[in-house]
C-alpha cells in the first residue's frame, strides 16, 4: 500500500512492443497541465504507486520538475519508459530541443519521443527524418508522433519505409473507431490514447452497471477497456489515491460483452 490507496506491482502492468522490439507499458503517467511543486509530488506519487512510464512533452513545461521526481524517487533510470514529444514550431531545430529536454529530464535517452502536433498542419518528412537520425544514434529508443491522420502517416511511410512506432491520440469510448484502429495496427503503428477521462460520462448507466459487477470505479473501467484493446492509455491525476486507482486495474477484466457494450457508448 501507499500511504494513500493500494499499489501496483511495477509487473503485474503488462506492456505492449513497439516496432524495434521496445516494450511499453500499456498504463503510463500523465502529466499536463501539472506544473512547478504540484508535477514533482505527482509524479512520485505515481511511481510510488507503480507506474514505470511518464508522458510529458517540451509543451508542458514540467520536464525540469519530472527529472527531478525521477531522482528523487530512486528508482533506477532503467526501469522507467520515459516519453516527451516535440512542438510543432520546433521542427527544424529536433536536435537542439532534445538535449535540452535529456537534460531537464537528467537522462541521455529517452524511451519515446513524439512529434507532438503536425507542423503547420503537415506531415513534415524533413522532422521525421532528423527524428530517425536521432534514434539511429540513440538518444531515443523509440521515435513517434501524436494527432496525426492517417493519411499523414502514410505520407511519412511512403517517404522513409519508417511507420510511426506510436500514434498518441484522443481516445475515450465515445471516440472508439475500429476502423482506426485497424488501419493504424495494419501500419504497425501502436495507439496510445490521451484524455481516457476528460470527456468521458462518468456517471452514464453502462459503465456504472459494469462497475458494479466488478467492484470497481467507472474510471477503472474505462481505463481497462482501453487494455483490453490494447491501446495504451496516460490518466492524469494530482489526487493521489486516484493516481493509485488508475494504476489498479489488474485484479479484473471485462469480457467481450462488456468491451462491446462500451465501444456503443459513442454511437
Ligand atoms: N498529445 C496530446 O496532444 C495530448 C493532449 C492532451 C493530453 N495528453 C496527455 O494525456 C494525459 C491525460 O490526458 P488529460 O489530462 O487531458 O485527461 P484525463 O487523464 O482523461 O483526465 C484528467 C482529469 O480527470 C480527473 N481524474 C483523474 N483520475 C480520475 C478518476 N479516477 N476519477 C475521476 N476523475 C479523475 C483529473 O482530476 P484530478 O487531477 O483532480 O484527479 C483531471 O481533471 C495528459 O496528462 C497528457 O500527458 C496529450
Amino acid at each position: 500500500m501507499t500511504q494513500n490507496g493500494p499499489m501496483t506491482a511495477p509487473d503485474e502492468v503488462p506492456a505492449i512492443t513497439l516496432a524495434g522490439g521496445v516494450p511499453m507499458p500499456m498504463v503510463g503517467f500523465g502529466t499536463w497541465p501539472l506544473h512547478a511543486h504540484q508535477a514533482c509530488e505527482a509524479v512520485l506519487q505515481a511511481l510510488r504507486a507503480g507506474y514505470r512510464h511518464i508522458d510529458t512533452a517540451t509543451m508542458y513545461a514540467n520536464e525540469d520538475e519530472i527529472g527531478h521526481a525521477l531522482r528523487d524517487s530512486g528508482v533506477p533510470r532503467p526501469e522507467v519508459f520515459l516519453t516527451t514529444k516535440l512542438r510543432a514550431r520546433d521542427a527544424g531545430r529536433e536536435r537542439q530541443v532534445l538535449a535540452a529536454s535529456l537534460r531537464s529530464l537528467g537522462t541521455d535517452h529517452l524511451d519515446l519521443w513524439l512529434i507532438h502536433w503536425p507542423p503547420r498542419g503537415r506531415a513534415s518528412v524533413s522532422a521525421w527524418r532528423e527524428l530517425l537520425a536521432l534514434r539511429d544514434e540513440g538518444l531515443t529508443r523509440a521515435v513517434g508522433v501524436s494527432n496525426y491522420s492517417l493519411r499523414q502517416i502514410d505520407e511519412l511511410i511512403e517517404a522513409t519505409g519508417e511507420a510511426p512506432a506510436v500514434n498518441q491520440i484522443h481516445w475515450d469510448p465515445s471516440r472508439y473507431d475500429a476502423g482506426l484502429l485497424r488501419a493504424l495496427r495494419q501500419r504497425g503503428v501502436v495507439v496510445e490514447g490521451y484524455s481516457p477521462l476528460k470527456d468521458t460520462d462518468l456517471k452514464h448507466p453502462v459503465l456504472g452497471e459494469i462497475a458494479a459487477a466488478h467492484g470497481v470505479t467507472p474510471a477503472q473501467v474505462v481505463l481497462r477497456w482501453h487494455v483490453e484493446h490494447e491501446i495504451v492509455v496516460i490518466p492524469k491525476s494530482a489526487n493521489p489515491a486516484r493516481i493509485a486507482a488508475n494504476l489498479d486495474l489488474f485484479g479484473f477484466s471485462l469480457d467481450p460483452a462488456e468491451v462491446a457494450r462500451i465501444d456503443g457508448l459513442g454511437r
